[in-house]
């Protein structure tokens, strides 16, 4: 189970080398894992008008959504700045906590990482009293 957490991590890890983030700077990558053992992976893809930039954590659920998934088990997710190896927790961010909510029940699990330790939060932590959370 840790050793799959670890393996989550680097999956995020690579993805993250993949980030386009020429305007703020800041690469995230993530990792899905899926109820049937898939894992998608995501990293942020920004845009010069910013508000079409999306986050790490969103790519990785649409790929997974349009390749027909709708169970998932859990995400990792890392960040920092581009270039430089992962050095302080990414947390996701509220949108993609709920987009998380509208696929996940309360127990789905988010790992971060911050270049040392895995924490684990579950959605149900990081979204409280959402709506429409599946319970
Ligand atoms: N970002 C993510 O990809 N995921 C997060 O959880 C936090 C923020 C991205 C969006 C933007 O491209 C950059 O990080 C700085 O906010």
């Amino acid at each position: 189970m840790i050793n799959d957490d670890k393996n989550l991590i680097e999956s995020a890890i690579k993805a993250r080398e993949r980030s386009y983030c020429p305007y703020s700077g800041f690469s995230v990558g993530a990792a899905l894992l899926s109820s049937s053992g898939k894992v998608y992976t995501g990293c942020n893809i920004e845009n010069s008008a910013f508000s079409p930039t999306i986050c790490a954590e969103r790519v990785a659920f649409f790929k997974a959504v349009e390749e027909g998934e709708r169970d998932f088990v859990k995400i990792a997710v890392v960040g920092g700045k581009k270039g430089e190896p992962v050095k302080e927790e990414t947390s996701p961010c509220g949108v993609c906590r709920q987009v998380m909510a509208e696929f996940c029940k309360g127990d789905f699990q988010i790992l971060t990482f911050d270049g040392e330790d895995i924490r684990r939060y579950s959605l149900s932590d990081l979204l409280p009293a959402s709506f429409g959370l599946k319970k």
